[in-house]
């Protein structure tokens, strides 16, 4: 038997396994051209170059890889719903995830949206005390499982933090729960309004 231990996988494996989900660990690498084909069907929604078309359809460009496969495992898995994702996941294998979030990955992060300036520093502020720069990165690019924040739509930054905060949306590690439950809706406002003017 080869013990070629992967520590980081085993982990990550664990920890799907623990809620429930399946993910196979040990496959083809990540191609970032097949992912383009395989994404065709995303892009009237998340478009080519990773842009959602409307305000709910969230940035996919420049996202953590891990964070979009992570993403769709919870959709395919009915543990997400939202915007038909979860039907639209039921047919994409672990590889085409990981090709689909190469492919994504790959692109230019979306671009900083201008806001009102007095929210944009509350917001600055807000994440800083809230240390959601801990998790999401310096400028919330994102890291690792994490989703990037930074140039993401408004809309849907306001739409997910509430679903996180009321537990409509399911957080697998418990982490980004507790990061929201104190937070009030204005907070959320200008926390979104400054995550979207970051790029
Ligand atoms: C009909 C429009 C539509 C299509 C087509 C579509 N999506 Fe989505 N997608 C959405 C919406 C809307 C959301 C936000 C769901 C929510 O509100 O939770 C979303 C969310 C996501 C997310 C979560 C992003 C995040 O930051 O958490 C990922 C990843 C994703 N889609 C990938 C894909 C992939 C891959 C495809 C193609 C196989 C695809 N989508 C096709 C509308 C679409
Ligand atoms: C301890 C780490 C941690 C901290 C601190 C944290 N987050 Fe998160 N955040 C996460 C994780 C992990 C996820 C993915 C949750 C999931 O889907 O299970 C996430 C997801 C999110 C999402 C959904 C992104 C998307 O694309 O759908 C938003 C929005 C968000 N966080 C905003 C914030 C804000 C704002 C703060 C500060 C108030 C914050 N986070 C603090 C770890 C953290």
């Amino acid at each position: 038997m080869k013990l070629a231990l992967n520590t980081k996988a085993i982990l990550w494996v664990a920890f799907f396994t623990a809620l429930g989900l399946s993910f196979n660990a040990h496959a083809t690498p990540p191609d970032a051209v097949a992912g383009k084909v395989k994404a065709q069907a995303c892009f009237a929604c998340h478009g080519e170059n990773g842009i959602g078309i409307s305000p709910e359809i969230p940035n996919l460009a420049a996202q953590p890889p891990l964070s979009l496969t992570y993403q769709l495992i919870q959709f395919r898995g009915q543990q997400r719903k939202g915007g038909a994702m979860e039907t639209l996941a039921m047919t994409l294998s672990d590889q085409d995830m990981r090709d689909i979030a190469a492919y994504y990955s790959s692109l230019p992060p979306p671009p900083a949206k201008s806001g009102n300036a007095d929210k944009i520093a509350k917001g600055g502020q807000i994440a800083s005390a809230q240390y959601c720069n801990s998790c999401h990165g310096p400028q919330l690019q994102g890291q690792k499982h994490i989703a990037r924040l930074a140039g993401q739509s408004q809309d849907y930054l306001v739409t997910q933090l509430k679903n996180i905060r009321s537990g409509a949306r399911i957080d697998m590690d418990g982490t980004m729960g507790s990061a929201a439950r104190g937070l009030s809706d204005e907070d959320i406002d200008v926390l979104a309004v400054y995550a979207a003017s970051l790029n």
